[in-house]
C-alpha cells in the first residue's frame, strides 16, 4: 500500500485540517509507505506573495513534524521540488474532458468567493491527479471536500491507461475518516480558514480558549436538558475524548444542570492535553531550520526518483522518448 496526501501552505492549520487530514495521514504512516507533500504549486492558485508562500511552507513543515510525522517512515517534501509533476499534468490534460473539470465544486466555490477565474484554478484537479499518479499511490487520505478530486484522478488514470493500452498508473482510492468527515467551525459551518471560524492547532492557550468561548450554541439555560447530537461544542469534544469521556459528557447534557460554559471548559482542557506538548515540540523544531530543511531535501530526492520513473513510462508510452 502506498499512501499519499498533500496540503496547501496557505494559512494557519486548524482542527479541521488536523482531524480531517493530518492525523489520518500521520496515523497511516504505521500501515504503509507514506508520501506527504506541501502543495506549494497549488497554493499559487490563491496567493502571490513570495515571502508569505515561503513562510507558509516552513510553517506547514513544522506543524507536521510537531504533530508526529516521522521522516523515517514518511517521505515528506515540497511539491515544487518535484517539477516532473508539472510535465505529467500536461500529459494528463490530454485525456481530461473539459466537462469533468467543469463539474468540480472547488472551482465554482472559489470563483464565487472572488478568486480570479484563472486557468490554473480551473485545471487544479489535473495537477492534483499528477501528484497522486506520479507516485503510484494506492490510498489518498483527505477530507470530504477533496473526495471529488480523487474521483477525477481515477477517471483520468483509467483514460490514460486505456489510451496507452497498458497500466502506466495505479488507480487510487480516497480514504475518509467517516466520523470526522467534516469538522464544524465555531459557527457550526465547516471549519475553514476562509470562513474565519477556526480553532488553530498551535494557538496560545488563551487565544484557543477565547475561540472556544465563541462557539455557537442554542440558548438553553444551565438547568435545561440538552441534546449533545446537535451541539457544536460536543461535536468538537468528541474528536479529542475517549468513548467513555464522550458518553459521560453526553449524559451530563441529557441530565441538565450542565451548561455550555462547562462543556467549553472541558473542551479546552482536552485540547491543551493534546496540543500543549506538540506546541513545545514545534517551538524546539523552529530553532532547528537545518534539520527541517534536511528532512524536506531528503524527501524530495526519494519522491523525485519515483516521479521521474513514472513520467518516463508515460513519455515512452506516448512516443515522447
Ligand atoms: P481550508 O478549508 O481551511 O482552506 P484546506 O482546503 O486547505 O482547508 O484543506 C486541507 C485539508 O484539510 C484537506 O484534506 C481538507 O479536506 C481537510 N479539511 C479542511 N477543513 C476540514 C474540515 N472542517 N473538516 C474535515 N477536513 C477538513
Ligand atoms: N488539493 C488539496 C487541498 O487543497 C491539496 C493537494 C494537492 C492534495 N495535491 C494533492 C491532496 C494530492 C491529496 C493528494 O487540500
Amino acid at each position: 500500500m502506498r499512501i499519499l496526501s498533500g496540503i496547501q501552505p496557505s494559512g494557519r492549520l486548524h482542527l479541521g485540517n488536523y482531524f480531517g487530514m493530518m492525523k489520518p495521514a500521520i496515523d497511516l504512516q504505521e500501515e504503509g509507505e507514506t508520501y506527504l507533500f506541501i502543495a506549494n504549486y497549488h497554493a499559487l492558485t490563491s496567493f502571490r506573495d513570495a515571502e508569505a508562500l515561503r513562510q507558509g511552507t516552513r510553517d506547514v513543515a513544522l506543524d507536521f513534524l510537531a504533530c508526529g510525522l516521522d521522516p523515517e517512515k514518511t517521505v515528506f517534501f515540497r511539491q515544487s521540488d518535484v517539477p516532473e509533476v508539472t510535465e505529467l499534468t500536461w500529459l494528463l490534460s490530454m485525456v481530461t474532458p473539459m466537462g469533468l473539470l467543469e463539474r468540480c465544486h472547488s472551482f465554482k466555490d472559489k470563483t464565487a468567493r472572488g478568486f480570479p477565474a484563472t486557468h490554473a484554478l480551473f485545471s487544479y484537479p489535473v495537477l492534483m491527479a499528477a501528484d497522486i499518479l506520479a507516485y503510484q499511490s494506492t490510498l489518498v487520505p483527505v477530507g470530504q471536500d477533496q473526495k471529488q478530486h480523487v474521483e477525477v484522478t481515477r477517471d483520468i488514470a483509467v483514460k490514460f491507461n486505456n489510451l496507452c493500452g497498458q497500466d502506466i498508473f495505479t488507480i487510487p482510492e480516497s480514504s475518509i475518516r467517516t466520523n470526522v468527515a467534516v469538522v464544524p467551525g465555531i459557527d457550526g459551518q465547516k471549519m475553514s480558514k476562509s470562513y474565519d471560524n477556526t480553532i488553530e492547532l498551535f494557538a496560545e492557550p488563551k487565544a484557543a480558549r477565547k475561540q472556544m468561548m465563541r462557539i455557537v450554541t442554542d440558548s438553553k439555560g444551565l438547568e435545561d436538558a440538552k441534546d449533545p447530537d446537535t451541539c457544536n461544542v460536543y461535536a468538537l469534544y468528541r474528536l479529542f475524548a475517549t468513548e467513555e469521556a464522550q458518553a459521560e459528557m453526553a449524559q451530563r447534557y441529557r441530565d441538565g444542570g450542565y451548561g455550555y460554559g462547562d462543556a467549553k471548559k472541558a473542551l479546552h482542557e482536552a485540547f491543551l492535553e493534546v496540543f500543549e506538548p506538540l506546541r513545545e515540540k514545534r517551538a524546539a523544531l523552529e530553532k532547528d531550520a537545518a534539520y527541517v530543511d534536511g528532512v524536506l531535501d531528503a524527501g524530495a530526492k526519494k519522491a523525485r526518483a519515483l516521479a521521474t520513473e513514472t513520467l518516463g513510462n508515460a513519455r515512452t508510452a506516448l512516443g515522447l522518448d
